[in-house]
Parts: C-alpha cells; structure tokens; sequence
C-alpha cells in the first residue's frame, strides 16, 4: 500500500527531492545533433530546471541556466563566443561551466563576475544525440545501448510532450498485460466502431503467464500468451526495462534488425518528453538512400486530434491516452493493485532501493563508469515478436512511425531487404 508522501517520493524530479536526486544520477537526450547543428541555442526543461543547450564558437557545447543573474533575460538568445556565449541584454560572457568570464560595463579589475554563476552542467554525444547530465561529478558514463550505436543503420526520433509524472509511463513498462486490451480489445473496439468490422490482426491475445527478473541495468519482463509454446521468444527472451527510464524493444525480420527505444524524460513533475528512437539495421546488400544514413531525423508524433481527443486508432497514442488520464501525477494511494501488478510493484520497490542507495553515498543501478564495460551493452530481446507480426507496411502505418517523414522510403528499404535475403536464402531452409 503506497502512502501520499511514499507517492511524492517516488515520483519528485527536482533537485534535493529523494526522486530528483535519483534521477540526477543519469544522462537524459535533450536534442540531436542535427538540431545544434542548424542552431546556436535550444531551450532544454529537464528535471525541473529551465536551461539553455548552446554551442560556442569553437564548437563547444554548454548547458546552462536559461536567465542571466544580472537581470534575468534568456540566455536562449545569447549571442555565441569563441570561448562561451554573452547574455543578449548586457553582454555578459560566460563558459560552459556557467563562470561569469566578462562583464564588458564593469570598471576594469572588477571582481564582481568572480561573485556571480550560472548552473553549469555536463554534455555529451551518443547515438546522434545530444546528452544532458545535472548530477553530481565525476559524471558517469552515457551506457552505450546496441541501438545507439550498431552502424550502419537508418535513425530517427519520434518525440511527444505527455503532460504526466514520468513514472506511470515506466510503470506501464512493467505492466505486460496491458497490450491485450489497450492494444487489443480497443484497437478492435476502434477499428469495428470506424469500418463496422473487427480487425483481421489480433493483438488481443490472452496471457497465461508473466514474469519478471531483474537483471544488472534493470529489468526483463517475459510474457506466454494462450497456444504459444514455452520456447517462444516472448517468453524464453523478453525485453527489458533499462532502468530507471528507458524501455527497449526490437524484431529482427529477414534482412534487418530494429533496435527500439522509448526514453522517458522528465521535464519537471507533471511533465515527460517522450522518445521513440528506432535504428534500422539493414543487414541485406539493398541501396538505402543517403540522406537517411547520414543522421537522427527527428520528428514530432501528435497523439491528439484537433479536438483534443487522443488518436486511439494508433498503437503508441493508446498508451499515452493510458498514461495522461492517469492524472498529472497518478494518485497511487487510491489504487487498488491485482496479481498482474507485480511488475509495477517491483519497479516501485527498485526504485526506493536506489533512491535508499543514492541517500546512503552510493552509485545507484545503471552507473557505468568503466570504458571497458561500455564498449556496447546489447540487450537481448524477442526476435520473434508474436504480437508484432504483421506485414512491415501495416505495422509501421500504425504506429508513430507513420509520421517520420520518410516512411515511406523506410517501408520500401526493408521490403526490398526482406525479399532479397528471402531470395538467397538457402533452399533447405526457405519457407
Ligand atoms: S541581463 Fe544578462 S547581462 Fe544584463
Ligand atoms: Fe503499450
């Protein structure tokens, strides 16, 4: 039974808060690199803090405090320097720690910019990703993800505010269950009330079991549907929770793997910038056009309608649809948790193990500070995904996917890679 304030605890972002300090201990994709590219500056909300990401002019990048301290304008409109970038209203400089180099009006000698700072925090680069980190120093390592960084691949980034507490949104990672009626009975529910006929794919499938096993990063939950046997991927392999914020998924198809990852930021405590981050390996020798090699696109993934009503029709709106009417932040004082809740209690109960840690002087889970342990981190996830296993067309057409904007180069690449390894694959295995 979870109190009011145990709920407050787990799910504070802001600096000296028992979760806001759990959660400093990570690094957080706060833009791409494409984005710092065409721009100086990025207004960044992590964690409860307003900052600017800029870039100097020696191709430096800070993180720092969005208003001056000397009369508070944004620094988002700072103009950029060799050595940092000067506040747009009076010229203060200042360098990617946030140390107040130059005052240009002050007298000279003048000490007073040595009395004056702004945050300054640590930046990094994965992935085609700008990384951000607001906790304490050394900073540890950005955990080198499979997706990350498998070459070469097709990359793009789906982003979505969802207006909630970051934590219900991993709870629902935990919660295997859930895809058979939010993704199931919904979607037939949906589709029956918009073409008067329940959709021919079933993702309604029902489970006869669940598990869940905690692993170094995290956590892997498993899941045996109705007539499947027990050597099915779904249940022999899973996929994992790495923890605290990152639920990773994938499939390998003929000719290309996918690596996905939805990455969970939290802008503040009522507040989640969502991440779709999908690398397409396409392992089949097929032309894929450039420009979708060279770099993350990054797009926006509208979950509502005009009307404001969410777009139950698609698969990744349910799930936000799910999570937002949750409330802000989900009363979990007024929940009444079943036998399926397990996973969620788990994740509820590595949470406050961490948080004891952090409060105690230690590394939480995840912390990687060694090279050699981060040359790549593969997660191992169910090839064979059972409830994905419609045609690729179909399945990226209803999900976030439909809205990057080269889609349709997307479907056309990996069809063309399916039949081409179909193709030379030998006969005595062909199906
Ligand atoms: S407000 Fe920034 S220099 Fe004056
Ligand atoms: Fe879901």
């Amino acid at each position: 039974m979870i109190t009011e304030s145990d709920n407050q605890r787990l799910t504070s972002v802001t600096a000296g808060t028992p979760g806001g300090e759990l959660l400093r201990r990570y690094w957080y994709p706060i833009a791409t690199a494409g984005e710092m590219r065409d721009s100086w500056t990025k207004r960044v909300r992590l964690l409860g803090e307003d900052l600017v990401l800029y870039r100097d002019r020696s191709g430096r990048m800070g993180l720092i405090g969005e208003f001056c301290p000397h009369r508070r304008a944004s620094m988002a409109y700072g103009i950029p320097a060799i050595d940092g970038i000067r506040c747009p209203y009076h010229g203060w400089k200042f360098d990617t720690t946030g140390a107040c180099i130059e005052q240009p009006n002050e007298p000279e000698g003048s000490t007073f910019k040595d009395k004056v700072s702004l945050p300054g925090y640590a930046v990094g680069e994965l992935g085609g990703l700008i990384w951000g980190y607001l906790g304490p120093q050394p900073a540890p390592l950005i955990p080198k993800l499979d997706g990350f960084v498998v070459e070469p691949a097709i990359r793009m980034i789906g982003h979505s505010l969802v207006p909630c507490n970051w934590l219900q949104i991993m709870e629902n990672s935990c919660d295997p269950v859930h895809t058979e009626w939010l993704h199931g009975h919904l979607q037939e529910f949906v589709e029956e009330q918009r073409d008067g006929i329940k959709p021919s794919f079933a993702i309604s499938k029902h489970h006869v079991a669940i598990a869940f096993d905690e692993f170094e990063y995290g956590l892997y939950k498993r899941r045996l549907y109705e007539g499947q046997s027990e050597d099915a991927d779904d249940w022999k392999v899973g996929h994992p929770v790495f923890f605290p914020n990152l639920l990773a998924v994938g499939m390998r198809r003929d000719g290309s793997r996918t690596y996905s990852f939805q990455i969970r930021v939290p802008i503040d405590d009522t507040n989640t910038m969502h991440y779709w981050y999908n690398a397409y390996a396409v392992t089949a020798d097929v032309d894929v056009p450039k420009h979708m090699l060279e770099e993350v696109t990054r797009y926006e993934v509208p979950t509502r309608k005009e009307n404001g009503d969410f777009r139950v029709e698609m698969l990744d709106a349910q799930d936000v649809m799910a999570w937002v009417t949750q409330g802000p932040i989900a009363k979990r004082e007024l929940e009444k948790l079943g036998t399926t809740d397990r996973g969620v209690i788990m994740f509820r109960k590595m949470l406050e193990r961490e948080i004891a840690k952090v409060e105690a002087g230690q590394d939480p889970m995840g912390t990687i500070r060694e090279p050699e342990k981060n040359t790549v981190i593969d997660l191992h996830v169910e090839y064979d995904k059972s409830m994905m296993s419609d045609g690729i067309a179909s399945r990226l057409y209803r999900a976030q996917a439909q809205f990057y904007p080269h889609v349709k180069d997307l479907v056309a690449v990996l069809e063309a890679a399916q039949t081409k390894a179909r193709a030379e694959r030998p006969l005595t295995t062909a199906r």
